[in-house]
């Protein structure tokens, strides 16, 4: 059966769900759509290997909500990431390539940003998997694999030429991994030299820092990661920016905890409570941030098995916030 919006059209794209593997599962893109963001959502990253020795269908099932969807594959082999695309390809609004994760156990097979070292090898797998799929293929990459091999401007003039639809840029090197600031100067020197669209990644995580993004890099878009741990509105309010300059204002704390509870309530539903409390605990740091105190808070809310317990513990910091206020 036909996939509602499954087809992309990446001229209306202005905002990309970045992949986060561990975080963004089908209850945190739900919500991004709750929020009426119409932004491109993309899977945690899918071994090429992995699927390739697993491929049954059955374990791919995607919600209509979800899409447009791109399918992430990360792998250096050409014959398995072609494979892995095929297998995708019915439930895929397109593919994208990782050429950026800096973790060790990827990067030492030549997976991830360890295909910044082999630039040919990345443009015949981007070029196969668009030739075998039919469908549109982008590349998300870092600057380089160090400060001192920063060859992202070639990399991507290079995969424009193999066909990719538009890349992504994470304005840091591999040996940053997450350290420092992205540099989003980098970025205008790609989409200067560019013809596809770039979107900007790295450290946006409010309005005001993809207004300055753009403003300094001159990227058609941006991708989001952690900026929407602990604030599902962000992705649209980030599109109603570039589309008419309007500056929607942040959640409130109390808006903030009424997500997170939602969000709590909705894995407990998906996960169980036992797995659905485990995996909410990342979250908890990005939800209340703002909070004085939060880290004695957040100390508190990991240790916590119930839902019911956890609830009253949000509780009790809204209303100490609001005496305090
Ligand atoms: C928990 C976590 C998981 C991630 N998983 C992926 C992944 O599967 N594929 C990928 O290309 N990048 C992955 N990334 C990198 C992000 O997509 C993004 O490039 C990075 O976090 C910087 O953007 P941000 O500052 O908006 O979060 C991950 C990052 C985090 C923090």
């Amino acid at each position: 059966m036909e996939i509602p919006n499954k087809k992309i059209n990446i001229d209306d794209i202005k905002v990309i769900q970045a992949p986060l593997a561990g975080v963004s599962d089908v209850v945190f893109r739900g919500l991004i759509r709750k929020y009426n963001s119409k932004c491109l959502m993309t899977t945690e990253m899918i071994s090429s290997e992995m699927l390739c020795n697993n491929p049954n269908p059955r374990i791919i099932k995607f919600e209509d909500f979800e899409y447009p969807l791109a399918f992430q594959l990360v792998g250096h082999k050409v014959d398995k990431m072609v494979k892995a695309a095929k297998i995708l390809a019915p439930f895929a609004s397109m593919i994208d390539i990782n050429c950026g994760c800096p973790v060790k156990k990827v990067v030492v097979s030549g997976d991830g940003s360890a295909m910044m070292k082999t630039p040919m090898l990345a443009c015949e797998i981007l070029s196969a998997i668009k030739e075998a799929t039919g469908l549109p293929v982008s590349a998300k990459f870092r600057l380089g694999w160090t400060c001192d091999e920063q060859n992202y401007v070639e990399f991507g003039k290079a995969l424009e030429k193999a066909g990719a639809s538009f890349v992504t840029l994470h304005a840091r090197t591999r040996s940053q991994m997450y350290q420092g600031q992205a540099d989003w100067s980098k970025i205008k020197n790609l989409v200067d030299e560019l013809n596809i669209p770039v979107f900007a990644n790295g450290d946006i995580k409010s309005v005001q820092d993809a207004k300055k993004c753009i403003e300094i890099s001159g990227c058609k878009g941006v991708s989001i990661g952690r900026g929407i741990m602990g604030d599902f509105s962000l992705p649209y309010r980030i599109e109603k920016y570039i589309e008419n300059n309007e500056i929607i204002d942040e959640p409130s704390l109390a808006q903030k905890i009424e997500m997170l509870k939602e969000h709590l309530r909705l894995e407990v539903i998906n996960m169980g409570e036992v797995n659905g409390i485990k995996f909410m605990r990342k979250f908890y740091n990005y939800y209340i941030s703002s909070v004085r105190n939060a880290s004695k808070y957040r100390s508190i809310l990991v240790t916590l098995e119930k839902e019911k317990e956890i609830i009253e513990v949000l509780d009790e910091i809204l209303s100490l916030h609001s005496q305090n206020a």
